[in-house]
């Protein structure tokens, strides 16, 4: 198997998507000086964790273009959970690629506690032999998901997925505690933009 052969369209899609929702954050910076886009990331899934999930998921080398829909990865990162659907309203109806899954965490939360938006997207990669269709996994969530989700993610890696019972009840009080505080920033929302509004020069331009 020639890994960086393979993933190397991975590897554009990721970089194309960060330009073009990063594009996006500076849009709204520009033009309403509240943007819903905090900031963006983005990653091809490492070798050892794609062969971990083909085990796992049980997915033979031939169907890992369609069935490992998380190769390429990126993340939006909102203040507000009003933010995220209004990004989800925004991505559906862009001509530069296909939404063709969607996966609501945040009105299902999973056992875990793991809350956020997911898009599946099929995006179509120019390469020097013309066009490819590739599938790429957007997750939008909030900050206070983005705190919970990383923490629970190295918690994860740590424990190689066998947590113990304690870790576990935490990180669900965690989940509930994140849950409450994106509840409570939503009831002043207003508050705070208008705030941001007057110190928008404090706002990060990386
Ligand atoms: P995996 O859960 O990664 O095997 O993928 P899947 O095909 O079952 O899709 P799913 O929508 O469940 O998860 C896709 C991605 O969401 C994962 O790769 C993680 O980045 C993230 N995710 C899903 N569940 C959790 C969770 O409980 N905790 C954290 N930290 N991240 C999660
Ligand atoms: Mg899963």
């Amino acid at each position: 198997m020639d890994w960086k052969t393979f993933l190397a369209p991975y590897a554009q899609v990721v970089e194309e998507l960060k330009v073009k929702l990063k594009g996006m954050r500076e849009q709204f910076e520009y033009e309403s000086n509240h943007s819903p886009i905090e900031f963006v990331t983005g990653r091809v899934k490492p070798v050892s964790s794609i062969k971990e999930k083909m085990k796992r998921k049980n997915i033979s080398y031939d169907h890992m273009d369609t069935d490992l829909q998380d190769i390429a990865g990126v993340r939006v990162v909102c203040q507000f959970v009003d933010d995220i659907y209004d990004i989800v309203r925004r991505l559906r109806t862009r001509n530069d690629f296909h939404v063709i899954e969607e996966r609501d965490y945040i009105q299902n939360k999973k056992e875990s506690g793991y809350r956020s938006y997911h898009l599946i997207i099929r995006y179509p990669v120019e390469t020097i032999y013309g066009q490819r269709q590739m599938i790429a996994e957007i997750q939008i969530r909030t900050l206070a998901m983005n705190f919970w989700a990383t923490n629970e993610h190295s918690l994860n890696y740590k424990y190689e997925g066998k947590m113990p019972e304690k870790v576990q009840s935490r990180l669900k009080r965690a989940a509930e505690a994140a849950f409450k505080l994106d509840e409570e920033m939503s009831k002043i929302k207003d508050e705070i933009q208008e705030a941001q509004r007057i110190f928008y020069t404090y706002k990060r331009k990386d």
